[in-house]
């Protein structure tokens, strides 16, 4: 679908006043979006399990307003006025504007809350975005009941793209894929589409141990990292291995082979971080603690023959992934070896989920 088609035309009967709510989950990428160019486009293809514990809940109240000349909103978090948000949602508000147009007829009070402590070291750009953009997409749908449901999710990934890249993987599906891959059909730069093949039954419930390692705030926005990619000397060889390890990876959801699931997945992490590594200026998001967890999860591993793995994304907090059918034993690995190595010794149980849903539509 072009870019043209997601342009709303104006709408002739307005509603008075519409209040949505909706959660939004997090998502975790195995191979790794790195790099953007201009407009939110990325430099490679990427794709997440789309977790089903750590969300957001936005609530937002339309009220139709006299005039049309800028956006009028207000932002609560958990219920309380939090200017500080506010230029974020004010920029992404500006970036749909054009597609959109309804949106500067309205004033809206946005509400929003985390399921996941504030200062966990987890982004709440992707939930927070694909929340957001759901509930604007509620509204679209009243002032346009004939839109297709496919069109509904996928304007709300278009939409959730423009306020964060790995928002966008965050609307639909248990995997989903952003980014054009010769192989995936139906992928697209401009939104994130269900993974299109069979799920092996291996992957059903997977689950996402996420260990906080380091609860601070990000020491590298996502947007200076993606900068970094920009003239880095590998980028061109890591966005071809990007292609070709969703190649790879898109057999191995199918065919249920969890070695080279692992490998796939602790290659990118570990690529990921590397190029943070190898970028001018560079960085080092991993603590020690985080080497300490990966390699007591190699040795694990090792000994227990239990397809445990590790993913990272741009910190230091670790994401412990294994089967369900495993669970017992991995919890119980966690806590006699890994939360000691976790800030106050918090983690949190996550599994894959299947994106965002309607909680109240008024
Ligand atoms: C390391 O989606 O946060 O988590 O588009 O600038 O908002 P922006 O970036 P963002 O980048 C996420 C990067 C990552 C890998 C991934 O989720 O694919």
């Amino acid at each position: 679908m072009p870019e043209s088609d997601f342009i709303a035309a104006p709408f002739l009967n307005l509603i008075e006043r519409g209040t949505f709510s909706w959660s939004a989950p997090s998502n975790i990428a195995l191979v790794k979006y790195w790099g953007k160019k201009a407009h939110q486009i990325p430099a490679n293809p990427s794709i997440s399990f789309t977790l089903n514990n750590c969300k957001t809940i936005t609530s937002v109240v339309f009220e139709k307003k006299s005039t049309d000349e800028d956006f009028s909103f207000e932002l609560l978090f958990e219920g309380k006025p939090k200017e500080d948000f506010k230029p974020k949602i004010e920029k992404f508000l500006e970036r749909i504007a054009t597609y959109c147009l309804y949106l500067k007829q309205y004033h809206f009070t946005i509400d929003t809350r985390n399921t996941f402590p504030h200062s966990s070291g987890i982004a709440s750009s992707a939930s927070g975005m694909a929340a957001l953009s759901m509930n604007i997409m509620s509204l679209e749908k009243v002032l346009n009941p004939k839109m297709t449901d496919d069109y509904f999710y996928q304007k709300a990934s278009f939409l959730a793209r423009l306020g964060s890249g790995s928002a966008c993987r965050s609307i639909k599906g248990k995997a989903v894929v952003w980014g054009n891959h010769a192989e995936i059909n139906g992928s697209s730069d401009l939104f994130g589409v269900e993974f299109p093949g069979q799920i092996h039954p291996n992957f059903e419930n997977y689950q996402d141990t996420i260990l906080l390692v380091d609860k601070g705030e990000k020491q590298v926005s996502s947007t200076v990292g993606h900068n970094l990619m920009n003239g880095h000397p590998y980028a061109e060889n890591r966005f071809h291995q990007a292609h070709s390890n969703l190649s790879k990876l898109k057999m191995v959801l199918e065919n249920g082979d969890l070695q080279s699931f692992i490998e796939i997945v602790e290659s990118e992490a570990l690529t990921l971080h590397a190029m943070m590594m190898a970028s001018m200026p560079y960085f080092i998001l991993m603590k020690p603690n985080t080497l300490e967890i990966i390699n007591r999860i190699w040795n694990f591993r090792k000994q227990s023959n239990i397809p445990v793995c590790f993913t990272l994304d741009a910190g230091a907090n670790v994401h412990v992934l294994y089967p369900q059918k495993n669970k017992v034993e991995i919890l119980q690995f966690i806590q006699d070896e890994l939360v000691g190595y976790c800030e106050n010794g918090q983690y949190i149980c996550d599994e894959i989920g299947r994106g965002a849903s309607l909680i109240n539509n008024e």
